[in-house]
């Protein structure tokens, strides 16, 4: 019996603190009417002191459970994508398992920019459907404000905070992601790059003063790349998928500039009206944008059950991708006590006892074997 993907639970974390392009203008020689009519962008979220990308991540994860009626300790796989990862290892998707209690899951991080999102649909759908993993977490989750450098006005106006999570489940009932395409282009990979700190340029106060850890971009050329390849693979995901552009209700593209998603959207000839635009408030929050932007999508009652809809997205590596979805929403309405948003502080709690158990029992064992192996 063929297995279905679909999406039946989904969540957002923003931080409060907001930067206006006012404030950004008292930092950097730049304007609001400048940053609005070159991006579409008003405002973005930044991250406080103690949040991070594990924190917004967590918090989207417990949302998304809630609406999808799940607890933690159901869910198989946990991927985390995202470019500001907490540590170069151990990955983000371990320590939201950690921070969510999710006792039985595996985890890993995903490195593809702001195509992250979409890649990590895919790899956790097809996990589903080969029957290997039943429920994931997929989680966008960035503090992109900790990698700008805050005195470069081309790059510091664009990128904002932000985690979404999706809950996948499998089911035999037809829907969910019934396509996926992947692309990418590494000659391009200096286009869009945080030079240092990792095993090609390790940080050394050098690269520190040279400004090589902070995020670098040409715009113009990133802003070519986009516009074509967005429309290419959004036909590619709708035709894999067996739907025509006509049959698409919504097109929720990455959020990077109101300007290549016009002009995207002008070139697959959709009218704006059936695309997700949201970066005004949110800026590019990289490979958070897509699930941001689907999430208000849903609260405010566009996206219902039953559509049909395309992610599409790209970014650095350059990389870029989309895939097609029919939203099925929840899989079925069971009346489950389970509210691990809700209850978000006993849930923290519980997840944080369980952390310091498990690490308890480590320091007892290391304690009776001492450094016998
Ligand atoms: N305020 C005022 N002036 C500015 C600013 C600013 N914040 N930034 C640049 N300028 C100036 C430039 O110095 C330049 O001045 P000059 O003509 O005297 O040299 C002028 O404005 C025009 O600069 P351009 O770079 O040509 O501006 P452009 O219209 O291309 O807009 C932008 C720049 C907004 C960055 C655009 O190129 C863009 O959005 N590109 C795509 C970037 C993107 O989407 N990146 C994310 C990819 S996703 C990921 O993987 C994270």
């Amino acid at each position: 019996m063929k297995r279905y993907a679909h999406i039946t639970g989904w969540g957002i974390s923003v931080p409060e603190r907001v930067l206006t392009n006012d404030d950004l203008a008292r930092m950097v020689d730049t304007t609001d009417e400048w940053i609005i009519s070159r991006t579409g962008i008003r405002q973005r979220h930044i991250a406080g002191d103690g949040q991070s990308t594990a924190s917004l991540g967590a918090e989207a994860a417990l949302r998304a459970l809630e609406v999808a009626k799940i607890s933690p300790g159901d869910v198989d796989l946990i991927i985390v994508s995202t470019s500001s990862p907490e540590h170069l290892f151990p990955s983000t998707a371990s320590l939201v398992q950690d921070r969510i209690g999710a006792g039985k899951a595996g985890a890993f991080d995903l490195s593809a920019a702001c195509t992250g999102f979409i890649i990590a649909l895919s790899m956790a759908a097809q996990a589903i459907q080969t029957g290997s993993i039943n429920t994931a977490l997929v989680l966008g989750a960035e503090t992109l404000s900790r990698l700008v450098n805050w005195e470069d006005r081309t790059t510091c106006i664009l990128f904002g905070d932000g985690a979404g999570a999706f809950v996948l489940q499998g089911s035999e009932q037809p829907g969910g992601i019934l396509s996926s395409v992947m692309r990418s282009d590494g000659s391009g990979a200096d286009l869009l790059i945080v030079p240092a700190g990792g095993s090609k340029l390790p940080t050394t106060p050098q690269t520190v003063q040279d400004g090589l850890h902070y995020i670098h971009m040409n715009g113009q050329e990133v802003f070519r790349f986009a516009t074509r390849v967005m429309k290419q693979a959004t036909e590619e995901a709708i035709e894999l998928a067996g739907m025509t552009l006509d049959e698409v209700d919504w097109v929720i593209p990455h959020q990077a500039n109101q300007r290549i998603i016009e002009t995207a959207a002008k070139r697959l000839k959709v009218p704006m009206e059936r695309v997700v635009v949201n970066l005004d408030r949110y800026g590019n929050t990289s490979t958070a944008s897509i699930p941001l932007a689907t999430v208000e999508a849903i609260r405010d009652g566009r996206v219902q059950s039953g559509d049909r809809i395309v992610f599409v997205g790209f970014g650095a590596g350059l990389t870029w991708g989309a895939a097609a979805v029919l939203w099925t929403g929840l899989l079925a309405e069971e009346k489950r006590l389970i509210w691990p948003y809700r209850f978000y502080n006993l849930y923290q709690v519980y997840a944080r006892v369980r952390s310091w158990v498990l690490r308890f029992v480590r320091f007892i064992e290391g304690v009776i074997w001492g450094k016998r192996v």
